[in-house]
């Protein structure tokens, strides 16, 4: 059978989305389950970038599905700097059964799942961070017990969170309202991926610039930093550009009764979100941290055992 990889969400039917979302509920039931998958196996884990979600939640998973997880910091492995990325993939491919790589360049996830011949897992990249993005519609999910026809508002930077959750929400059948101020627009590749898939599934995926036009009635609230790892020298810029675009409580009473606050962390209380919104009791921030254990196992058991 050919490797699997994860990459983008893009990447993989609705039906197997759908699978792993329904594999990662079973397994927050069931948290024992397939815990022998990676007995007597390792899984490299290559990150460019800080982590605790992701990073602690993966070296868990990979525990509990019997694996060891070796983890390799930016100056460990040096990816891109002390040999060609194409070696380091073929290397890696020797020891262990897979990889997890956080990268600044997707480029890099590209090449490593090219050159690997075992699954390369994409922990988060300047384009996309799907393991994100399916640990929070698998929230969704258990908060309104469906995802057909859930209108998800994601409020700010056009970033890679924001192109994952559009590729999840068109796969899923949901109508997803992106509003950015001018210049921070999601990658059009996405859109148009997100735009293509919606047809059949009956999702919509609108982009706009007012706020308050896309969490008119929405289900979900979602933001995320105005400043992305790697972006720290275009704060002051940002900080401006970004002006009212924070979810504040006033905001946030716009979308419907049963409304949720989402937010992958980390986040910055003030600037995206105002503190009484994302502590306050619509918030289900934590709940999107736990699952992403429970997607990333799914996810694990997805490219290993079918
Ligand atoms: N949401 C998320 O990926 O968090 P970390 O950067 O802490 O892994
Ligand atoms: N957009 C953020 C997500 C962090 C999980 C970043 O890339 O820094």
């Amino acid at each position: 059978m050919k490797k699997r990889d994860f990459i983008s969400i893009a990447d993989h039917s609705s039906a197997d989305i759908a699978r792993i979302l329904d594999l990662a509920g079973k397994l927050k039931k069931k948290p024992a389950s397939y815990a022998t998958l990676l007995k007597g196996e390792s899984v490299a884990l290559i990150f460019q970038k800080p982590s605790n979600r992701t990073r602690v939640s993966f070296e868990a998973g990979i525990f509990q599905l019997g694996g060891k997880s070796i983890y390799l910091a930016p100056d460990d492995i040096s990816l891109g700097k002390r040999e060609p990325t194409a070696d380091i993939a073929q290397t890696l491919s020797r020891y262990v059964k897979g990889i997890v790589a956080r990268v600044f360049a997707h480029q890099d996830l590209l090449d490593l799942a090219k050159y690997a011949t075992i699954p390369v897992v994409n922990a988060l990249s300047d384009h996309s961070h799907p393991c994100q993005a399916l640990a929070d519609v698998m929230t969704v999910h258990e908060k309104f017990g469906t995802l057909k026809g859930i209108k998800l508002a994601y409020i700010g930077d056009g970033n890679n969170m924001t192109n994952s959750l559009m590729l999840a929400a068109a796969k899923m059948g949901m109508h997803m309202t992106v509003a950015t101020p001018k210049g921070y627009e999601p990658d059009a590749g996405c859109v148009r991926q997100a735009a293509d898939c919606a047809q059949a599934t009956g999702a919509t995926i609108s982009l706009m610039r007012d706020p308050v036009k896309a969490v008119d009635g929405a289900d979900v609230v979602y933001t995320d930093t105005w400043v992305s790892m790697g972006q720290e020298k275009e704060t002051a810029r940002r900080l401006k550009d970004f002006k009212g675009y924070q979810i504040d409580a006033k905001l946030f009473a716009r979308a419907g009764k049963d409304r949720i606050f989402m937010h992958c962390l980390p986040a910055h209380r003030g600037q995206e979100v105002a503190a009484d919104v994302i502590d306050g009791p619509r918030s289900v921030v934590f709940d999107e941290a736990e699952n992403r254990l429970h997607v990333q196992k799914a996810i694990m058991v997805f490219l290993y055992s079918e």
